[in-house]
C-alpha cells in the first residue's frame, strides 16, 4: 500500500431539510485498499458516497484526488475522474441491453466522432462490452435485456461498467445484500482482483462477518459523524457493534417460545409451471416456519403464489380449515395473509407518499369506526412502530423517498406488522437493516408469534434461520426437499437438502 491517499475528504458536511446527514467528516482511501464503511441505517453512508460520486453536492469541506483539490459537479464528471459507484438501488435501464447500459452516453459511433449523422456502431459496442463482461466473469450476453437478468448478474454489469471507465475508486453500496453465499464469494473474488490492480474499493455492508473477509480497514459513521477508522485485524464483530450503535447488544436473536397452536394455513400441491412444483406444508399459530434454500430455489415464488401475486397452475390453500381461493393480493389480504416482499423498493412502498400514509395503507379498514377513520389511533400506532423499529425520519410526514435505504425497509415492515394478519410472510426481513434494528425485528417477530400469528420467514442467512425458526422448510429447484424440526436443524442438514433434488431422497 502506498502512503498517499488516492481520494481524501476533509471536513465534509451535508444537510437535508430536517436532517444533518453528515457533520465534518474526514475520510480517505488508498490505492489497493478495501475499506468497509459501516453504520446504522441513516448514519450517512450513502450520502457520503453520493458526494464522492458527484451525485450530491457537499455543503462544506474539501475533496482531494491524488492530492489535488477537486469539485465534483456531476456523476459523469466523477466517472471521468475515475470514481464509480454501484448503487444500493441499481442504476441500470431495465429495458435496454447490457451493452447499451455499459456504454450509455459513450456509444462507439461509425466513422468516429465529428460525423454529422451519428450512428451507433452496435457491433463494436457489443464487442467492447463482452471484453468487460469477461473480466468480471459475468455469464450474460451483451445483447441481453437488463430486466431479464437476476440481481447478481446486474451487479456484475454495473462493475463491468465501472471498469469500462477505468475507475481507480470503485464504491459499492450494499453490494451483497441481495446475493447468496456463492454469489457473494464470486463478488469478493472480483473485489480482490480490483485491489490487486491497485484500485481502491469502498464497500458498504450491514453483514458484519463479511467485513472481516474482505476489508483492510473499517470506517464507522454514526449520526453523520465519523466514529473511527480501524484496521480490520484490530477489531471484532462486538467491537464494531458498539462503535456503530454506541452500546453493546447482549442478545441479537430474541427468540422466545410461543405456544404453537392449531394449523392456521395448509398448503397442498402448490404449482406454477417452471417455478414451483407440488409444494405442500402446514403452518401453525404461533409458529415461525423458516424457508431456506439457495437463491432461485423457489421460495419467493412460493410466497408470491400464496399472496396471489402470481397465478397458480395447481394446488390448494386452506386458512383456518376453510379452503380459500386467492387470485389477487386483495384476496390474500382478505383471507388474512400479509406479505413483506424482498424487493421492497419497487414492490413495497409508494415513494412519493409520506411515512404515515405508507404505514397505514393496508390497515385503513381496521381503524374505521362507524365508517369514520380513527385518525388519532392510527397516528399513535404508526408512531409506535416508527419508534420501535427506530425509523430515522424527521416526522411521519416525510416522503419515503427521502429516507435511507434501510429506513425505507423498516417502513414496509411497519406497514405489514400493523395490519394484524393471521399469516405473515416475510421475505428476507432483515436485508439491508442495521444490527440494532435487526434485533428489534426479531423481538417483534417473537411477539407476533406469541399473539398467535403464523409466520413464514424466507431468509438466505442461515444463522437467522437457525435462531428464529420452529421448523425449517428447505427448497431446491422449485420443490420442497426437506422439513426439519428446530432440534434437528443444523447448517449442514439445511445445506444438504438445499443442494439435493427431492427425487433423489425419499424421506418426505
Ligand atoms: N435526498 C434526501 N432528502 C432528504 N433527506 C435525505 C436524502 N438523502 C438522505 N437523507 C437523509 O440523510 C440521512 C442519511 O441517509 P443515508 O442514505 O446516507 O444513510 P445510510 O447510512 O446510507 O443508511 P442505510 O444503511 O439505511 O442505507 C437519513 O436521515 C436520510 O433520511
Ligand atoms: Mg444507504
Amino acid at each position: 500500500m502506498q502512503n498517499q491517499p488516492i481520494l481524501q475528504v476533509k471536513g465534509v458536511s451535508k444537510a437535508f431539510p430536517g436532517v444533518q446527514a453528515l457533520s465534518d467528516v474526514d475520510f480517505e482511501v488508498y490505492p489497493g485498499e478495501v475499506v468497509a464503511l459501516l453504520g446504522e441505517n441513516g448514519a450517512g453512508k450513502s450520502t457520503l458516497m453520493k458526494i464522492l460520486a458527484g451525485a450530491y453536492q457537499k455543503d462544506s469541506g474539501q475533496i482531494y484526488l491524488n492530492d489535488q483539490e477537486i469539485e465534483l459537479t456531476s456523476p459523469h464528471h466523477a466517472q471521468t475522474m475515475g470514481i464509480s459507484i454501484i448503487y444500493q438501488e441499481f442504476n441500470l435501464v431495465p429495458t435496454q441491453t447490457v451493452a447499451a447500459n455499459i456504454f450509455t452516453g459513450r456509444e462507439p459511433l461509425y466513422g468516429g466522432a465529428g460525423r454529422i449523422l451519428k450512428m451507433v456502431n452496435k457491433q463494436e459496442m457489443e464487442r467492447a462490452a463482452q471484453e468487460m463482461l469477461d473480466i468480471v466473469g459475468a455469464h450474460v450476453k451483451p445483447t441481453d435485456m437488463i430486466r431479464s437478468l437476476p440481481v447478481a448478474e446486474r451487479q456484475l454489469v454495473e462493475i463491468a461498467k465501472a471498469l469500462s471507465f477505468d475507475s481507480r475508486v470503485i464504491i459499492m453500496d450494499e453490494p451483497t445484500s441481495a446475493l447468496g453465499d456463492e454469489e457473494t464469494q464470486n463478488l469478493f473474488k472480483i473485489v480482490r482482483s480490483l485491489k490487486d490492480q491497485g484500485r481502491a474499493v469502498i464497500f458498504i455492508t450491514h453483514r458484519l462477518k463479511e467485513v472481516f473477509e474482505i476489508a483492510d480497514r473499517i470506517v464507522v459513521l454514526r449520526d453523520g459523524r465519523l466514529v473511527g477508522s480501524v484496521p480490520a485485524q484490530d477489531t471484532s464483530i462486538d467491537g464494531l457493534i458498539s462503535m456503530m450503535v454506541g452500546r453493546s447488544l447482549d442478545q441479537m436473536y430474541q427468540k422466545e417460545t410461543a405456544e404453537i397452536g392449531d394449523v392456521v394455513m395448509r398448503v397442498q400441491g402448490l404449482t406454477r409451471y417452471g417455478a414451483v412444483e407440488d409444494v405442500s406444508f402446514e403452518l401453525r399459530r404461533g409458529e415461525i416456519l423458516g424457508f431456506a434454500g439457495l437463491v432461485g430455489a423457489g421460495r419467493t415464488e412460493t410466497a408470491r403464489l400464496l399472496f396471489g401475486a402470481d397465478a397458480l397452475d395447481g394446488g390448494e390453500i386452506w386458512i383456518d380449515g376453510q379452503k380459500v381461493s386467492i387470485h389477487s393480493p386483495e384476496d390474500a389480504i382478505r383471507a388474512g395473509i400479509s406479505f413483506v416482499p424482498e424487493d421492497r423498493g419497487s414492490q413495497g412502498l409508494v415513494l412519493l407518499l409520506s411515512v404515515f400514509k405508507n404505514e397505514v395503507l393496508p390497515t385503513m379498514s381496521h381503524f374505521t369506526r362507524f365508517g369514520l377513520l380513527d385518525g388519532a389511533t392510527l397516528q399513535q400506532r404508526a408512531q409506535e412502530y416508527v419508534s420501535r423499529l427506530n425509523v430515522r425520519t424527521p416526522s411521519l410526514e416525510q416522503k419515503v423517498m427521502f429516507l435511507s435505504g434501510g429506513n425505507q425497509q423498516k417502513v414496509v415492515l411497519a406497514k405489514w406488522l400493523m395490519s394484524n394478519p393471521k399469516v405473515l410472510i416475510l421475505d428476507e426481513p432483515t436485508r439491508g437493516i442495521d444490527v440494532g434494528a435487526k434485533s428489534e425485528i426479531y423481538a417483534l417477530m417473537s411477539q407476533l408469534a406469541r399473539n398467535g400469528i403464523g409466520i413464514i420467514m424466507i431468509s438466505s442467512e442461515l444463522p437467522e434461520i437457525l435462531a428464529m425458526s420452529d421448523r425449517v422448510l428447505v427448497m431446491c429447484e422449485g420443490r420442497v426437499t426437506g422439513i426439519i424440526d428446530r432440534q434437528e436443524a443444523t447448517q449442514e442438514a439445511i445445506m444438504a437438502y438445499a443442494t439435493r433434488h427431492a427425487s433423489v431422497q425419499g424421506t418426505i
